[in-house]
């Protein structure tokens, strides 16, 4: 089956003439399936581009932080919720609130979100997230660090207990395909081609569905793990393990800005 990979597409920076034109390069790659591993738009657009998308070929996603902008956590779940209730939920998956679904007859996928969770890096970093202005999560830790970093521990520890129970259920699949927008492990939050530096690393990586993934790679020997994220806009690729791979998705070489998306692989499942 081939599998298009589209991670930090950010579609709400393009203006419709650049959207066609990214669309038919989608096209161009004739996906079977669309996996997309989060920062589509943002709250008042996600639904929007999903549903385009899912008009392309069937999409799997998770949501990325941007998908959260100028709403809640919760608001935005409850529309992907609503959306699986009309006719266009029938080509828009989001993963998180399913269980493991059967891609193929030996590939199981699945997918949560995760969040970077404040367990790595430099906490005494100056660096200032949109997140922390645009999410509502957030604005009561305005001027609370210590708040700030609690809300993205739990927030991390919630996306790990989600995974932990999503893992239980594929013990029998012989290759299993995990979609995520934080990288879990630090080794996987690279930008440029290089590790991402100690300030940046608390707020890009979710140390939490790390430790889950490796337990559950551990435990399981013979099922070859494929793990898709984004988030640090870094490409690169970690193998905690003989049977764990972590696929991270980026800009393209030299791009730094908003508005520039390109097609991460296309792989045969
Ligand atoms: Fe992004
Ligand atoms: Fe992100």
């Amino acid at each position: 089956m081939r599998a298009t990979w589209l991670t930090d597409i950010h579609l709400n920076f393009l203006r419709p003439l650049a959207l066609k034109a990214f669309y038919d390069q989608i096209v161009a790659e004739q996906p079977q399936v669309l996996l997309v591993t989060g920062d589509i738009g943002e709250s008042d657009s996600v639904v929007r581009f999903v549903t385009e998308l899912g008009q392309l070929a069937p999409i799997y996603f998770v949501l990325g932080n941007h998908d959260y902008y100028r709403s809640s956590i919760a608001a935005v779940r409850g529309a992907m919720e609503r959306l699986a209730q009309t006719p266009a939920g029938d080509n828009a998956t989001w993963l998180p609130a399913h269980e493991p679904m059967r891609l193929t007859p030996h590939t199981m996928m699945l997918g949560v979100d995760g969040w970077g969770d404040a367990r790595c890096g430099d906490l005494e970093s100056t660096v200032q997230l949109s997140d922390w202005k645009l999410i509502d999560d957030f604005k009561r830790a305005k001027d609370d660090r210590a708040l700030r970093i609690e809300i993205c521990k739990r927030l991390g520890s919630n996306e790990a207990r989600a995974l932990r129970d999503k893992l239980e259920l594929t013990s029998e699949a012989k290759q299993l395909l995990v979609l995520t927008h934080v990288p879990p492990f630090e080794e996987a939050c690279v930008y440029g081609g290089e590790p991402s530096t100690p300030p940046w690393l608390p707020w890009f990586t979710c140390i939490a569905t790390g430790e889950v993934l490796k337990a559950h790679a551990e435990a399981h020997p013979d099922q070859q793990i494929l793990v898709l994220c984004g988030h640090s806009h870094g490409a690169g690729s970690f193998r905690p393990l003989p049977n764990l791979e972590v696929r991270t998705g980026g800009w393209a070489a030299g791009q730094q800005e908003y508005g520039n998306p390109i097609v991460q692989q296309t792989i045969e499942v």
